[in-house]
């Protein structure tokens, strides 16, 4: 059984690169999404509380079982805590035995990013090379990074309320070749962007984005509404967009798309990866990513960031599963010096 908690992450992405990790992740869970019907899917569970909620993640392809626990918490920030914190585990589907447990919190936003850059590889246009960012919390510089090293975006135009999100945003990318460009306003950002991120956590439904400010040919990386009552974009422009989603039974209760009935139509990402559906129609198509993230992209991850301990000979035992040498003799072991 291997563990990588926060410090071991923290080595692997200093080892590898974020950019070639983001990259490297981006490609598992397309190849992951391509054999998506032989995956076993369901919603999450989600247990809600008054400031946030509470998920459990499971997915199985068969052979490997695995699951994250998430939790987000958009008043934590205020409280010096973390809106988004996560681990998780797989296991082998044959024995049950858990194999590989980790820290899923730097996970999540890797994920949560190669993902938005995996369906930007499909809906936005080929020539998009400036997006506006808005919201620069602690998913920002993973989504910025993301696009940068998948689809090739040079510029980000980022806003956030928040001017102490928006310097520790610049610090932290200061040293990358991206180039940063500050606003002052959501319209702002908008102004020349070919792809617009909402990362905002907000428990209500807010329109972060004013349909006059839509053009076409845009693609939204809708990645903030992710909960009943949780949503960054109008109806409307919903209404008038092509929206994909990773998985419909789940986005019709979280996503953006949560209380535009069950016959609104929405095309799921595998579909488009597998090639049962096209990407992008047109130049001028306004597309909507409506991400609330999906167990498959944290099966993907773990499988990614196991595979890369092996591959580095990294030793990350621990003892969490007892082994007696007599199976049915558990209490043995407590007693043996
Ligand atoms: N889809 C997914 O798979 C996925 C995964 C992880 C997190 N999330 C969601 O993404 C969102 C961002 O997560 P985070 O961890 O970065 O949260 P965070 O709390 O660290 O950051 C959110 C930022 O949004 C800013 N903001 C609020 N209103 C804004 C507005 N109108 N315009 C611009 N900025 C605004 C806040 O000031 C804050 O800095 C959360 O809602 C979270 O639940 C989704």
């Amino acid at each position: 059984m291997n563990l990588v908690d926060v410090p071991l992450m923290k080595r692997l992405l200093l080892e590898v690169g974020v950019e070639r990790f983001l990259s490297g992740l981006t490609d598992q869970i397309e190849s992951d999404f391509q054999r998506w019907p032989q995956f076993e899917k369901c919603a999450r569970l989600a247990t809600h509380a008054p400031r946030g909620v509470v998920e459990l993640m499971p997915a199985s392809d068969g052979t490997t079982y695995g699951f994250k626990f998430v939790n987000g918490h958009p008043a934590n920030t205020a409280d010096g805590k973390l809106t988004v914190t996560a681990f998780g585990a797989l296991a082998d589907l044959a024995t049950g035995y858990p194999l590989f447990l980790c820290e899923m919190t730097f996970l999540t936003a890797l994920r949560t990013a190669a993902t938005s850059a995996l369906a930007a590889r499909y809906l936005a246009r080929a020539d998009a090379d400036c997006m506006a960012l808005l919201g620069t919390g602690a998913q920002g510089e993973f989504q910025a990074l993301a696009f940068k090293a998948v689809n090739g975006v040079k510029r980000v135009r980022y806003y956030d309320p928040d001017a102490r999100a928006m310097e520790k945003f610049a610090r932290n990318l200061a040293r990358t070749d991206l180039q940063l460009q500050p606003v002052r306003s959501v319209a702002e950002a908008m102004e020349g962007a070919d792809i617009v991120t909402t990362a905002t956590a907000t428990k209500a439904r807010v329109a972060v984005v004013a349909d006059e400010w839509i053009r076409p040919g845009m693609h939204f990386n809708a990645i903030g509404g992710d909960c009943p009552g949780k949503t960054e974009l109008t109806e409307r422009m919903l209404r008038e967009a092509r929206v994909v989603v990773e998985y419909s039974p789940q986005t019709r209760i979280e996503g953006e798309i949560q209380s535009l009935g069950t016959d609104f139509k929405v095309t799921e990402l595998w579909e488009i990866i597998a090639g049962h559906a096209p990407g992008r129609r047109t130049a001028q198509e306004i597309t909507v990513f409506d991400s609330v993230g999906f167990a498959i992209e944290d099966f993907s991850a773990l499988r990614f960031v196991s595979g890369l301990l092996e591959r580095l000979g990294i030793d990350a035992r621990v003892p969490l599963i007892p082994q007696p040498s007599d199976p049915k003799d558990l209490y043995g072991l407590l007693l043996e010096a």
